[in-house]
């Protein structure tokens, strides 16, 4: 039998994750197919039902419907109650569903192991306080960050992000006029949406240690403007289809009962996405954020 799956969002069509997931059916042997769905707000539940309905065996939802996704839910993990946010719904043959969230596993998973930077005693930054940001800061805190500060264009979603943690570990939140007093960082994480649009917030150029990683949770063909300004500034920088390869693969664990060895194949996965930006397999020409 081959279980299927599908990424909803609204748009879809440049989503990389159906290469991603056949990718690791083959690696791992699974028999799986993997789809788009485009739907609207009003349609999102719906959608999410019909999947199951039809015999799908379980979704990812990407951008914009995250934030809506646990009304699709009876139940979710504490992970996803407590960010608010479902990227990964799975589906029980009775007719229940379980919402999860692996983006901030994802980013961990690409920060602390593919590119060996432990956020341990880090000063740590995450740029944005969205939904997107909202997704990752407990899990930021689970790696025992020296410090996480949360900052934002307004100041007030900032203070109320770091206050929502607060008992999850050292984090404080402030506006972006603000960020000059607490510079520098090790590693900044920008969660905002201006990379979307190729917009950069206003940071200072105390912002980075030496050595800094600079990682975006936006991919795209080539830098972002958020990776342009640090790369300029002597960081390393790093684009979100790390992020986007790992929060597939623990996606992939809860359906599947396996996690691919993305150690393996990234070879394979780099393929995927080149292909993708040259418009054989269907273009990259927009920024996308995992899916
Ligand atoms: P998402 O779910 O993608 O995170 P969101 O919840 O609308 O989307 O959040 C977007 C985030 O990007 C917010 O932190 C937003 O800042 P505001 O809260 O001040 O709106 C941030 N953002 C969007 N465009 C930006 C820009 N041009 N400069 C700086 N921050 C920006």
């Amino acid at each position: 039998m081959i279980n299927r799956y599908t990424v909803i969002g609204q748009p879809i069509a440049h989503s990389l994750s159906p290469p991603i997931h056949e990718l690791f059916g083959e690696l791992t042997q699974r028999r799986i197919s993997y789809t788009r769905t485009e739907c609207t707000p009003a349609t999102f539940v719906e959608t999410v039902r019909d999947w199951q309905a039809n015999g799908g065996r379980g979704c990812n939802v990407t951008m914009p419907f995250k934030e809506l996704a646990p009304e699709a839910c009876d139940r979710l993990s504490r992970a996803a109650e407590r960010a608010g946010s479902v990227n990964t719904i799975l589906m029980h043959r009775d007719g229940s569903r379980v919402g999860h969230t692996t983006d901030g596993a994802g980013l961990l998973a690409d920060i602390g192991r593919n590119r060996r930077r432990p956020l341990a005693g880090r000063r740590v930054l995450l740029l944005g306080a969205g939904g997107a940001a909202r997704a990752v800061v407990e899990p930021l805190l689970g790696a025992r960050p020296a410090a996480l500060h949360v900052t934002n264009r307004t100041a007030a979603r900032a203070e109320a992000l770091a206050d929502a943690f607060a008992s999850f570990g050292p984090v404080t939140g402030a506006g972006i006029d603000a960020l000059d007093a607490e510079a520098p960082f090790d590693i900044v994480v920008n969660a905002t949406a201006a990379s979307l649009a190729g917009e950069l917030p206003p940071l200072p150029d105390t912002l980075l240690a030496p050595g800094a990683l600079a990682y975006d949770m936006t991919y795209a063909p080539g830098d972002t403007v958020f990776m342009a300004w640090a790369r300029e500034r002597g960081a390393d920088v790093a684009d979100g289809f790390g992020m986007l390869v790992e929060q597939a693969a623990e996606a992939f664990g809860i359906w599947e009962g396996v996690r691919p060895k993305t150690r393996m194949a990234w070879a394979r996965l780099h393929d995927v996405r080149t292909r993708a930006t040259d418009g054989a397999d269907g273009r990259v020409d927009i920024q996308r954020r995992s899916s």
